[in-house]
């Protein structure tokens, strides 16, 4: 979950490194540092919080190395300090480290037994020391690093440097991602190809258990038994624009006002707007005809995303759906059957629960889905089929664009194994896709919502507990809405099925806990509005999000968010934005850090 870089440059290699990790500040932000080497010693800049702290770190102390590593940080041994910032340095050689050595306990004590003298808390030092080690020993760096990954247990990717070695940059990759760079006369190690964008769009992806020596005229891989391989090198798609906020204060409010045209690009890959039917992308064919269950598996936001289109298949498709968040699907040890479909569903495509879960499936004989944001990711290239979203870069930490992107490409799917398993008729296709295609418009009415939703800001700041509501595919939506507020304003808050308040979590509810109701004047209305009365009983303060219809059947609340009527199918996107503007404009209202909430990161690549 932490972003790491490794350059041989032509000049300094300082200001080029901060330049790759300014984009992938996203997957952490506890700290940051780099090595270079300056005459053939190892010197670091280390910082702790946010990369300006570095910048500020290297215009004080500049370095000129042409050779370094960098990295930006997610704690997870370790409080987010100074002396636990990476790259972290022993005899010789320092390292740069994502992931997680789970064995590090053991090797620290034995490291120490035989004399080494650890400066941080780290798991990753432990690296270090053992490359030191067998360095002292007389191994070549390689060699040496070779040595030091099969004492390693965990997921990790890696990246060293060596005193005296100008010319040399080594990487290695077992479950966490790793990419090469390829430049005339420099070369690259980075997280992913966005940190390599700036330099080059050549990129070669490790496979899991490579090591790569660099040096400023090739590379040389090799396999997790030594043996030399080769890798082929790919052009990357990934723009090297910043992505910049333009006029807005935060990204995240640039992401949720995005909604509607990226809702719309996404749409445009699965609907073919002139004869208003499904229309796969090409390369993501794929019939649900023959399937007897499909499995869902995310986490976070991306799981709220199948939670919806676990009812959507079902609807539709008649197909039944198990679905589970990543980090519990694999340990509840399912029964699959061989040639069912397993669909992932990330953003990132770098989530480490979500790739593993894609592994158990696979290893079970499944064909993986998988709906995916970052086309180059690992889950992407992992998965048998993927189906794009595109949502364009998403930096606020907190998912909002993903998220609608997922839910239409998954209501695309839904429709389309459907039609393949004979339940929907052409017909009903014409009418669900036909809803489809309204979405960007009713979305961009709903963004019009904003300035009443500042309005309660300072009610939601105020309150300690916020409850939300919904019933049907707003169950999963009310989820989310919590998740959102939690996530960026730091207030309590939790999702209910609006039917199950009653069997316990009503007792919270006083005139101090406002409770968002979602609710479409749909089938379930009366329902839900019979939920919202128990809990107006108790003196909870209700925010009440429904259509004009519902506006009208619902009684006294305390505020009442009118959204545009749309087919309930698609309730669940147009709802979506007036619960990211809650937590948005609560968060502003405070104070908080929006885009960098604390303690979390944009790519959760640990397990
Ligand atoms: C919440 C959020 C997270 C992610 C989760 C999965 O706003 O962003 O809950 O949804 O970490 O990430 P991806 O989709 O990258 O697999």
């Amino acid at each position: 979950m932490c972003g790491i870089v490794g350059i041989l440059a032509r000049d300094a290699a300082a200001p080029q490194l901060v330049d790759g990790l300014k984009r992938l500040e996203y997957r952490g932000y506890d700290s940051a540092g780099v090595a270079t080497l300056e005459d053939g010693r190892i010197v670091r800049r280390r910082a702790e919080g946010k990369l300006r702290n570095l910048e500020a770190s290297l215009v004080a102390h500049p370095l000129s190395g042409r050779t370094g590593i960098g990295h930006t940080r997610w704690a997870t041994h370790g409080a987010p300090t100074e002396a636990n910032a990476h790259p972290h340095a022993a005899g010789g050689v320092a390292v740069v480290h994502n992931g997680i050595i789970e064995n590090y306990r053991e090797l620290r004590a034995e490291l120490e037994g035989a004399g080494a003298v650890f400066e941080s808390q780290t798991d990753t030092e432990v690296v270090a020391h053992l490359v030191a080690q067998a360095l002292a020993a007389g191994a070549t760096p390689r060699l040496a690093v070779q040595q030091a990954l099969k004492r390693l247990r965990g997921a990790f990717a890696l990246a060293f440097v060596f005193e005296g070695e100008e010319d040399l940059l080594i990487g290695a990759r077992r479950g966490s991602p790793l990419a090469i760079g390829h430049g005339e006369g420099e070369g690259y190690l980075g997280s992913d190809a966005v940190a390599l964008a700036p330099f080059t769009d050549a990129v070669t992806y490790l496979e899991d258990g490579d090591c790569v020596a660099l040096s400023r005229s090739g590379v040389e891989i090799f396999d997790e038994a030594g043996a030399p391989v080769s890798r082929d090198a790919v052009r990357s798609a990934v723009a090297s624009v910043v992505v910049d906020k333009g006029a807005y204060r935060h990204f995240m409010a640039k992401e949720i006002a995005e909604q509607p045209e990226v809702v719309g690009h996404s749409l445009v890959r699965y609907v073919d707007m002139t004869t208003g039917r499904i229309r796969l992308p090409a390369g993501s064919d794929f019939d649900f005809s023959g399937l007897d269950r499909l499995a869902i598996s995310a986490c976070g936001t991306a799981y709220y995303a199948g939670l919806v289109a676990r009812y959507w298949f079902e609807k539709f498709a008649r197909l039944p759906v198990d679905i589970d968040i990543a980090s519990e699907f694999r340990y509840r040890e399912p029964p699959l059957t061989p040639g069912g479909l397993a669909l992932m569903i990330s953003q990132s495509g770098e989530t480490a629960d979500t790739l593993a879960t894609l592994r158990f499936c696979a290893a079970q004989g499944m064909k993986i889905g998988a709906v995916v944001n970052v086309p180059t990711s690992t889950i992407a290239r992992a998965a048998d089929v993927v189906f794009p979203t595109v949502a364009g870069v998403e930096v606020g930490v907190a998912s909002t664009k993903a998220f609608t992107c997922q839910l239409s490409v998954l209501a695309a799917l839904a429709i389309k194994a459907g039609r393949d398993r004979g339940v929907l008729s052409e017909n009903d296709e014409a009418k669900l896709v036909s809803a489809l295609i309204e979405l960007p418009r009713l979305m961009a009415e709903s963004l019009h919502l904003e300035d009443q939703i500042e309005k309660l800001a300072p009610t939601f700041a105020k309150a300690q507990d916020v409850l939300y509501l919904g019933r049907g595919t707003s169950y999963p939506i009310a989820l989310e809405g919590a998740l959102k507020l939690k996530e960026i304003s730091y207030i309590h808050a939790e999702g209910y099925a609006a039917g199950e308040l009653k069997h316990g979590p009503i007792a919270l509810v006083d005139e101090n806990v406002p409770v968002v109701v979602l609710a479409p004047y749909d089938a379930l209305f009366e329902k839900t509005a019979s939920n919202m009365q128990e809990v107006a009983a108790r003196g909870g303060k209700i925010v009440l999000i429904t259509d004009q219809e519902g506006a009208r059947h619902a009684g006294e609340t305390f505020a009442t968010i009118v959204v545009p009527k749309a087919y309930a199918f698609v309730s669940p996107l147009i709802y979506a934005v007036p619960i990211q503007l809650i937590a948005y404009h609560t968060a502003v209202f405070m104070g908080t850090d929006v885009d960098q909430p604390r303690n979390l990161a944009k790519s959760v690549t640990v397990e």
